[in-house]
């Protein structure tokens, strides 16, 4: 790839070694003191069990000195990979100046406000920074909306993750995340995604995607329905967590027109597959459509700075100063980062290497689905990839056991992966975009090898 000459520079390019199977001594010690003393609901530690000492790249090193690569990066936060030097020297600038402003203008923040701006479609000419994390981001573009529409409703899509406070946790379908909770925000409905490999209408599975859109317009037109004219419909432009399922540009497009159709504000959830994660800045941009609101965080932050966002139409910026107030709306180092990152994405052509290499790794990745007898799917769009692992290729039956031995024995040879999906059995890759063609290949190496263990008996 051509830019992997600037890019090996940022990373361990001998990743990965493992000098001890993980967790090594070290690990263990401080894995022992977090599970004595931190929240019984900490999970990310259980998955790839280790102590974390020093990022770089798209490679990171454990307390024992093992090297991972990373294709994880903190759940698509360290898109630029971990310590990038040039985004590091502003966040260090910065927090020798002012760290905390709440809403008060200052050079940083401006800048902050003109590098999005740069990057964001004309339309979206406001943006809003509502608090630090991706939650935020949602239940500020839904208040939005509301008071807007004089509406309540809200219709989102069936996998959606969309946060974990109240509207946004509402909005999320993972029912583990909701155990115990009781009843949600009333208003929210679910409509199915168009999720082609578990077609959910039963139709040939070519006409999913417009079936999704097609059946949004049906429950807006049918007063029989049982839904309520919404204030808002909320979509992930590729569902992520949902098991990075990627709808067709025509689902996209048809969403938009009902939306604007039926005077609903259209939502596009870009929290996870913004900024460039799928080869365009922004995810909606493959359907060429523009959203009323968009909602930004994770990589947003440059190199892990919380901060969110969102971005909306002029006709929208209706609020009263202070309807919506907060403590943390901007954070000066974060906002350094974030303008550092998105300018050096566009002077280095970080998109152009995420597309290019995401097409590679989708290559490999089919020589994967049509060689083992347990990868359902793949699927992938720039640095956003998933494995779908299945017990059956006939039956499709989900193997969620698979997709955590992925996790557990990649972690183990030195990459790190996440996992998702409907039914637990993706194993997902969000990879820093920065992530060389080498390093992803030896990544998906390894990946393949580990698939290969398991469908033998060799890895459990
Ligand atoms: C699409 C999407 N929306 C919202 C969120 C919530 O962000 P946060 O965890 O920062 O609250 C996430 C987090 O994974 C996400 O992937």
């Amino acid at each position: 790839m051509k830019q992997d000459k600037l890019f090996a520079k940022l990373s361990h390019v001998d990743a990965p070694q493992i000098k001890i199977t993980p967790p090594g001594p070290k690990s263990q010690e401080i894995l022992a003191y977090q599970a004595a003393n931190e929240s019984s609901v900490i999970s990310y530690s259980k998955g790839m069990p280790m102590a974390m000492a020093k990022g770089k790249g798209a490679t990171i090193e454990d307390v024992d000195g093992n090297i991972y690569i990373d294709m994880f990066s903190g759940a698509g936060v360290m898109a630029m990979g971990h310590g990038h030097p040039d985004i590091l020297k502003e966040a260090h600038a910065a927090i020798d100046n002012v760290t905390h402003t709440l809403d008060i203008p200052s050079p940083i923040r401006q800048k902050m406000v003109a590098s999005l701006k740069k990057v964001l479609p004309k339309e979206l000419t406001r943006v809003f920074f509502g608090g630090p994390t991706g939650s935020d981001a949602v239940e500020q573009a839904i208040k939005l909306a509301k008071y807007n529409t004089g509406r309540h409703g809200v219709i989102a899509f069936e996998g959606a993750y969309h946060g974990m406070t109240g509207m946004a946790l509402a909005l999320t379908c993972d029912s583990s995340h909701r155990q115990g909770l009781g009843p949600q925000f009333p208003g929210v409905q679910f409509l199915p995604y168009p999720y082609e490999y578990r077609n959910p209408f039963g139709c040939p599975d070519e006409n999913v995607q417009i079936q999704a859109a097609e059946n949004l317009e049906r429950v807006l037109s049918d007063s029989h329905s049982g839904f309520e004219k919404p204030a808002a419909v909320i979509l992930e432009s590729v569902q992520g967590e949902g098991g990075t399922i990627i709808p067709a540009p025509v689902f996209l497009q048809r969403v938009r027109e009902i939306c604007t159709k039926h005077d609903i504000v259209m939502i596009c959830d870009e929290i996870q597959a913004g900024i460039g994660r799928t080869g365009k800045m922004f995810a909606f941009e493959h359907g060429d459509i523009v959203p009323d609101i968009v909602t930004m965080s994770k990589a947003l932050g440059g190199l892990g700075f919380p901060i969110s966002a969102i971005a909306y139409r002029e006709e929208l910026n209706t609020w009263p100063a202070g309807l919506t107030i907060g403590t943390f709306r901007g954070n000066m180092i974060a906002f350094a980062a974030g303008s550092a990152a998105l300018e050096w994405i566009q002077d280095n052509d970080v998109l152009e290497h995420a597309a290019g290499l995401g097409e590679k790794c989708m290559e490999k990745l089919k020589e994967l689905e049509n060689s083992s007898s347990i990868v359902g799917q793949v699927r992938g769009l720039g640095m956003m990839l998933a494995i779908e692992m299945v017990k059956d290729k006939e039956t499709r039956e989900p193997a969620g056991d698979f997709a955590k031995l992925i996790r557990k024995h990649a972690h183990q040879r030195g990459v790190m992966i996440e996992v998702g999906g409907h039914h637990g059995n993706v194993a997902r890759l969000l990879p820093p975009l920065i992530i060389t063609e080498d390093l992803a290949m030896k990544g998906l190496e390894i990946i393949a090898g580990v698939i290969k263990d398991i469908e033998d008996g060799k890895a459990s």
